[in-house]
């Protein structure tokens, strides 16, 4: 075994995006490729721009590696690997088969303190052979790397010139144990274990074990991605769910075909499912790397914003959050709702630009305790991803501590606090230069827009969202149009950051409904006002030349 320095020239367009980088699986497999993308993570790691020594700092450093399974996985773990061994990393810890959900690298990079770790997953995008790929680096508190360390990757990845890499055989990933590669330890650990201590200290699994005694049904559809083992291994083997409990188990290269995106639209089959006579009581499901989830009910999908709001509501039912919430957190595009219930509770909520990144400092500075994302993200300071099977389990202890159902909660908690009707509207593959012309074009007609009138509702505020970290001052601007009524009806304009093919603008509506009588309105219709507004202000129709959004969530 031999360490080679390999000359490299660099590829255009390797900056991470909303969530690491993701590109087709053809130009991940271009030579290279991931080599440099890795070996410019390892040089900005390592310090060789500040010693000019390589892989100073990674000497004696743990990473954890693991990915959704997706085609290209296996190839691409090896390829790291060798590539880690050659940059002086003491040891990976590696899931077996190279497996790893995104919540659970984050559980053990936390759990073994480990410096850092490597997520090979493009979370909710189709997999195969022509499908996506992606990967990313999470720091030591077990979050996405932040902007400035992302920055500084990408700009290394502008000028490198050369790989270091060992010509070791390919490694036997499968068998759990340690092996030796180069002076590096490799280590294929359980990709569950870790993962599953940290949910039996928050869940009240007694109760659960109790509840599915008792003969209560469930239906949580893994969409052929990561996910699977996991709920498995929690939901059937610990906790008792009869076989089958979980449905589409097996992570598959291409997801059996599936868009592992949990929605309405791409997990059909369980909205099917749940709107049966058979239905089960309740049912979920995950995305590609098990980080996302969706919630539905008997014949009743809850939109991921009430989710987080709910789960704020009720959080002192759950003993991993009896003693309450330090704070909670969401995107500025998910709803209002979470703030409504802050409000009562006297608990402070922060408002963040879109992307996970941005509610590690708040989670890490003890100012929030849930966080969420109208992207059926949700998630708490137990790691620093959002959490799909973590969501799971929170909404079946929280019916069976209150005996409600997923519906009766739900509509319980609109009486309390009023209804945030939702939708998002996504307009999927936009040439990218018609896309950019839009903002650019809406943007510019912000100043003008405050005070204008659109049908009942009034422009109070338009502006483009920027944040300040709380905890490090750090500003973040451009984070997306927003349009904010009088009424407290919103409408948000921004371009997807985590998509591999033209632009997609994503348009996010809501408007506020206090009386119980109007709480059965289907929400394209409460919005339809806000959905005509969105389109006379930014020319979608127009300017794209589609009619209606590719997809309606
Ligand atoms: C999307 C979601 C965002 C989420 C991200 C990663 O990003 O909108 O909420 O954090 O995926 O899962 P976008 O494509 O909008 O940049
Ligand atoms: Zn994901």
């Amino acid at each position: 075994m031999t360490i080679h320095m390999l000359p490299t020239q660099p590829f255009d367009g390797q900056r991470p995006g909303t969530s690491g980088l993701r590109k087709k699986v053809t130009v991940f497999q271009q030579p290279h490729y991931l080599e440099n993308f890795v070996q410019s993570l390892f040089d900005v790691l390592g310090g060789l721009e500040a010693t000019g020594q390589v892989g100073q700092a990674l000497h004696g450093k743990t990473l954890v590696l693991g990915g959704d399974g997706r085609f290209h996985n296996r190839a691409a773990v090896q390829t790291i690997l060798k590539l880690a061994a050659a940059n002086g990393v003491a040891k990976v810890l590696l899931g077996q088969g190279g497996l790893m959900s995104t919540p659970a690298a984050s559980a053990v990079i936390r759990a073994r303190q480990a410096f850092g770790g490597i997520i090979l997953s493009a979370s909710h995008n189709p997999g195969g052979a022509d499908g996506d790929f992606g990967i990313k680096y999470n720091a030591s508190n077990g979050g996405p790397a932040n902007e400035t360390l992302t920055e500084a990757m990408y700009a290394r990845t502008q000028v490198l010139t050369q790989l270091r890499l060992s010509d070791a055989p390919d490694l036997d990933i499968d068998t759990l144990g340690t092996r030796q590669l180069e002076q590096m330890q490799v280590q294929v650990i359980d990709p569950v274990a870790d993962y599953a201590a940290v949910m039996r200290g928050l869940f009240d699994f007694e109760l659960l074990r109790g509840l599915l005694k008792r003969g209560f049904t469930l239906r949580v559809d893994a969409m052929h991605a990561i996910g699977g083992p996991y709920a498995k291994a929690i939901l059937e083997g610990e906790l008792g769910a009869p076989a089958g409990s979980v449905v589409n188990a097996t992570p598959l290269e291409d997801f059996g075909g599936l868009h592992p995106d949990p929605n309405p639209v791409n997990a059909q089959n369980l909205i099917d499912n749940m709107a049966d006579a058979h239905a089960p009581d309740f049912g979920a499901a995950m995305d590609g790397d098990a980080d996302r989830n969706m919630i539905v009910g008997r014949n009743f999908v809850v939109s991921p914003s009430d989710s987080l709001a709910l789960m704020t509501a009720h959080a002192k039912l759950i003993p991993g959050y009896q003693n309450g919430l330090l704070g909670v957190a969401r995107s500025m595009p998910t709803s209002a709702a979470v703030d409504r219930v802050a409000k009562a509770l006297g608990l402070p909520c922060f408002e963040t630009p879109t992307g996970w990144k941005f509610f590690g400092n708040l989670l890490d500075a003890g100012r929030a305790t849930l966080c969420g994302e109208e992207s059926y993200g949700t998630g708490s300071s137990h790691v620093r991803e959002k959490d799909g099977l973590w969501a799971i389990l929170f909404w079946l202890n929280l019916q069976a501590a209150t005996g409600q159902s997923v519906e009766t909660l739900v509509r319980e908690h609109w009486r309390t606090y009023g209804r945030n009707y939702y939708s998002r509207h996504d307009y999927e593959g936009i040439d990218v230069e018609v896309a950019q012309g839009l903002m650019r074009d809406l943007r510019a007609a912000l100043p003008a827009l405050p005070g204008q009138t659109f049908g009942a509702r009034t422009v109070r505020l338009a502006d483009d969202f920027a944040y300040t970290d709380p905890v490090d001052g750090s500003v973040s601007r451009a984070q997306g149009v927003r349009l904010l009524m009088h009424d407290g009806a919103r409408v948000i304009f921004r371009l997807s950051g985590t998509g591999t093919e033209g632009a997609t603008l994503r348009v996010y509506l809501e408007c506020y409904e206090s009386d119980p009588a109007r709480h059965d309105i289907p929400a394209q219709q409460a919005l339809a006002d806000l959905v005509a507004l969105a389109d006379q202000v930014a020319g979608i129709r127009a300017r794209t030349g589609m009619a209606t959004p590719s997809v309606i969530t």
